[in-house]
């Protein structure tokens, strides 16, 4: 299947809050339910060791992702307490809120593109569910970025761009009706543009096909590493976890060989 770029709703700079909640607030209950990333935390552990750092630096957080059940998860994995500066081109301030109550979480308050993250962001950047948003050039900046200011990446989507995830988008508007009520806060808009007015179910599937159709393969991933170099290690994949397909992407330096004694 060809990559195709469509339109989003809730990209667009049109697209009022609220719409972009419905949406937002939906994909975090998915992802508090099938914690689609739990079973491959070894990867950020992995990219983790590699620069010996116990901070990480979220792209494209928009509402925080999966970061608030994942964080935890995460100090388990590496036996240490770890920090996550949560960071958004258009920082979101229900988030900083939410964020500051959470040990180890932070929202960065300046606006950060994920092409050009500031040198003092310095960690392990991770960017869940927003790859797909760029087109190849921009996505490509990202990873470069990445490369030239020797930081590890950790890329996942709950997305993978096949027939088979295609066919199963079609159930987002069932999934929407189920999931609703666990969504915090409860509001009483996303209740009558969910169960009343059905806007949220359409919304979602709109979104999520689009998404599908534009999430990158695997060997396209690895496609855009080879044209990148800088003496990293890349390993990109797809697993499926609770009937999520996930395609990810994780990079870091590759440790620096071993000094020959011999040749000194
Ligand atoms: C799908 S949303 C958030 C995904 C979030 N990580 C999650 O898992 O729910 C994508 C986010 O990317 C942000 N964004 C778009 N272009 C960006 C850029 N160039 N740099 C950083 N963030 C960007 C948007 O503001 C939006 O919040």
């Amino acid at each position: 299947m060809r990559r195709h770029h469509l339109f989003e709703f809730t990209e667009l700079a049109a697209c009022p809050k609220v719409l972009r909640q419905l949406v937002t607030g939906y994909l975090e209950a998915i992802v508090a339910t099938c914690r689609p990333y739990l079973s491959h935390s070894h990867l950020l552990a992995d990219a983790m060791r590699s620069t010996g750092t116990s901070r990480l630096v979220d792209l494209c957080s928009g509402e925080g992702g999966p970061w608030f059940n994942l964080v935890r998860h995460l100090e388990q994995e590496v036996g240490e307490p770890v920090t996550v500066v949560l960071t958004d081109k258009f920082p979101s301030r229900e988030a900083t809120a939410r964020a500051a109550s959470v040990r180890g979480l932070e929202y960065w308050g300046e606006s950060v593109d994920a092409r050009r993250v500031p040198e003092q962001l310095q960690g392990v950047r991770t960017l869940f569910n927003g790859f797909h948003h760029f087109r190849p050039a921009d996505a490509q900046a990202i990873l470069q970025d990445a490369v030239a200011k020797r930081q590890p990446i950790a890329i996942f989507e709950m997305l993978e761009r096949t027939w088979l995830a295609l066919l199963q988008v079609l159930f987002a508007p069932l999934s929407v009706l189920v999931l609703t009520p666990l969504v915090r806060p409860v509001t009483w808009w996303r209740l009558v543009l969910t169960y009343l007015l059905p806007v949220a179910p359409l919304l979602v599937l709109w979104d999520s096909v689009v998404s599908v159709l534009r999430c990158y393969r695997p060997e396209e991933l690895r496609g855009m590493t080879e044209r990148i170099g800088g003496a990293y290690h890349w390993e990109a994949g797809r697993y499926w976890r609770h009937c999520m397909p996930v395609t990810y992407l994780i990079g870091y330096p590759d440790p620096a060989p071993p000094v020959d004694r011999a040749d000194t």
